[in-house]
């Protein structure tokens, strides 16, 4: 089919019709963007370390691992020749009725890690998540105690199918399925800063609600652990999650915690469960899992749970699968980017330093405001930002002018924060701060 037939049939050239594409390409249909009021995308050609190299046009540093799951760097050489290794042993088997060794070695690695013995293995983060949540709420139909209530917290995201969507924040993203989502109960979500000396009151107030909301029998209570990410890189106190997990335990209720951002050392431990205190019942993992190679989701289950999956009976059967499970590309790169991780622990464990003496110098800067940080994230609010939320273009304006002088961030509305490869020079990192300010003068 030629091109001008094709765009014939779709009634898509950008000539003929009266909308204004805005020099976007007329066949791609971009996540996220609205294109009308957007400029067009750079084009990438090549990624090595933290480097985005672009057509025309000198590389960018990449402040955000490309939505944070470039984990050790683009095209790292360890990981792609696990990939390639692979791909020439075994690229894709059915894994209902085929095992192979490296989703054995992954399951196994993960499950010493995480304490958490089962690994299913799904597709991305959003999947991840929507397992855990099928698989907490079918829990108590196995167990003859069947339970509705889903807990969740106010600024969450946990991703965009349904039962994910669901669980986040309501919000213009999910307005238009509205109708379509189940009920999900809702407590505050009591972030901080430096400097913040009013958390503890908010913290009370928090968990005063759960306590009171886990009077009805709850099947799952999900959480970010740490951070919520998309939320606007929301910050909690280890000890407040201490205090959920207790109260969540105590009734009964499965403790998701949904690591698809905090896992694989992103909050300066592997897991920011582990770093939180937490022993959840189920943990969701995506992002950095393949070292940000391959999409690959895997939601981590206690045996407690899984053993109630297990019978003749074939309804206590978890009937859930995609024909990309535990893909072998993806197993091997995961298993290549956890052998990096267990190599250089410190690379996670100390990168919170290499953020601190940055932030506390911008934090000086009379247009930053609620300063944070852990492990590999740091975050600050635009100071005197009157909207906030996603759409607020102050961030927006900060992102353009920080493009222009070589470093990609991508701001939550007001929002701006770095959270970059680990393999990120200093000399990198400290381009991205000074950029930064630079961008904060001028926008
Ligand atoms: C905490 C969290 N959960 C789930 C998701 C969804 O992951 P994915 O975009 O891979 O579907 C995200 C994505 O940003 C996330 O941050």
């Amino acid at each position: 089919m030629t091109k001008q037939h094709l765009e014939k049939m779709n009634n898509c050239s950008n000539e003929s019709d009266d909308i204004n594409y805005n020099g976007w390409d007329p066949y791609l249909w971009p996540p996220f963007t609205q294109i009308g009021s957007t400029p067009p995308p750079k084009r990438a050609v090549k990624g090595s370390g933290a480097l985005i190299y672009i057509d025309n046009s000198p590389p960018l540093i990449d402040g955000i691992s490309s939505w944070w799951v470039t984990l050790h760097g683009h095209s790292n050489e360890y990981i792609a020749n696990a990939i390639s290794k692979q791909a020439k042993e075994l690229e894709q088997i059915i894994f209902a009725d085929f095992t192979h060794p490296q989703a054995e070695k992954l399951a196994q690695r993960l499950s010493s890690h995480t304490g958490l013995k089962r690994t299913f293995f799904s597709d991305n983060g959003s999947t991840a998540v929507e397992v855990a949540l099928k698989i907490a709420y079918q829990w108590w139909q196995n167990i003859n105690e069947p339970r509705q209530q889903i807990i969740a917290f106010e600024g969450a995201y946990h991703g965009d199918t349904f039962g994910a969507m669901a669980l986040g924040e309501r919000n213009l993203f999910n307005a238009p399925f509205e109708e379509m989502m189940f009920a999900v109960t809702r407590v505050p979500w009591p972030s901080t800063w430096w400097g913040d000396d009013s958390v503890e009151k908010r913290e009370q107030k928090a968990l005063l609600q759960l306590e009171q909301y886990l009077e009805t029998p709850t099947a799952a209570v999900i959480l970010e652990p740490i951070i919520q990410g998309a939320g606007g890189m929301a910050l909690v106190r280890n000890k407040f999650l201490q205090e959920v997990e207790k109260l969540v335990k105590q009734t009964g209720a499965l403790l998701i915690s949904d690591e698809v951002l905090t896992g694989f050392g992103r909050c300066g431990a592997l897991f920011a469960s582990q770093r939180a205190g937490l022993q959840p019942d189920l943990m969701s993992l995506s992002k950095g899992l393949t070292g940000g190679f391959l999409p690959m989701g895997i939601t981590m289950a206690h045996e407690k749970i899984f053993k109630a999956f297990v019978g003749v009976e074939p309804d206590k059967t978890f009937w859930h699968g995609h024909s990309f499970t535990a893909n072998p590309l993806g197993c091997a790169a995961a298993n290549a980017s956890l052998d990096l991780l267990e190599q250089n622990p410190s690379q996670y464990k100390t990168f919170e330093n290499r953020h601190r003496p940055h932030l506390e110098k911008l934090s000086k800067h009379k247009k930053v405001s609620h300063s944070r940080v852990v492990g590999t994230i740091a975050a600050f609010d635009l100071a005197g930002s009157d909207v906030s939320g996603y759409l607020n273009p102050s961030g927006r304006i900060v992102k353009e002018i920080a493009m222009s002088h070589g470093v990609f961030i991508r701001p939550l509305g007001e929002v701006i924060y770095l959270l970059p490869p680990l393999c990120i020079s200093d000399e990198q990192l400290e381009q991205c701060y000074s950029t930064i300010n630079l961008a904060l003068e001028q926008a």
